[in-house]
């Protein structure tokens, strides 16, 4: 599939306007990802508004200059949705993983921007996004362009391939 090889880190954004409509197809894919018993314990807060913005940057240390982007998507897990303990960063992965190459195949540029595991992060970003004790903010996904083609050859590594056995 010619997202999967499309789709890169994207550590340098110009702005670009995302609409709403885009916003709510990415977290539609995200919704009908592969989730253990069906539990789909996510929540999504869609960021728009600059200050929120601000201080997410500030959290993550001005790593990025993700910050002038129209819109990112922070992906969270709520505790009170799960029934079964031991899937929900796998199940946050698949949902991510769905936004992403929709993301890619509708022209934008993403990151991956962790917040879990790091402690003080999820305190930061609970508190800048004001989220009840029992939502866990995972990752965060900035929506943009790419200033550069951070494109590269497709990997795969043949040595870590086993046949029937190891
Ligand atoms: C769980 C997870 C956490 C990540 N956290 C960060 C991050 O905080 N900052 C960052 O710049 N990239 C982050 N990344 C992106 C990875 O560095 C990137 O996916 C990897 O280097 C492979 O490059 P590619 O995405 O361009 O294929 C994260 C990726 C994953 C899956």
């Amino acid at each position: 599939m010619r997202v999967i090889f499309e789709r890169t880190s994207v550590r340098d954004f110009d702005w670009i306007e995302v609409p709403n409509s885009h916003v709510d197809y990415l977290i539609k894919t995200a919704m009908n990802a592969p989730n253990s018993g069906h539990q789909r314990p996510w929540e999504f807060i869609v960021v728009r508004d600059r200050k929120v913005m601000d201080e997410l940057t500030k959290m993550h240390g001005y790593e990025n200059n993700y910050g002038i982007v129209d819109v990112a998507i922070v992906v969270c897990i709520n505790q009170e949705r799960i029934k079964w303990d031991g899937y929900w960063q796998m199940n946050t992965g698949t949902a991510v993983e769905n936004m992403m190459l929709s993301a890619t195949d509708l022209g934008y540029a993403t990151l991956w921007l962790e917040i879990f595991p790091v402690e003080r992060k999820v305190n930061e970003a609970r508190a800048i996004l004001n989220l009840p004790d029992h939502v866990i903010p995972m990752m965060m996904m900035p929506i943009g362009e790419a200033v550069h083609d951070e494109r590269r050859e497709p990997c795969f590594l043949k040595d870590q391939i086993h046949y029937n056995q190891w």
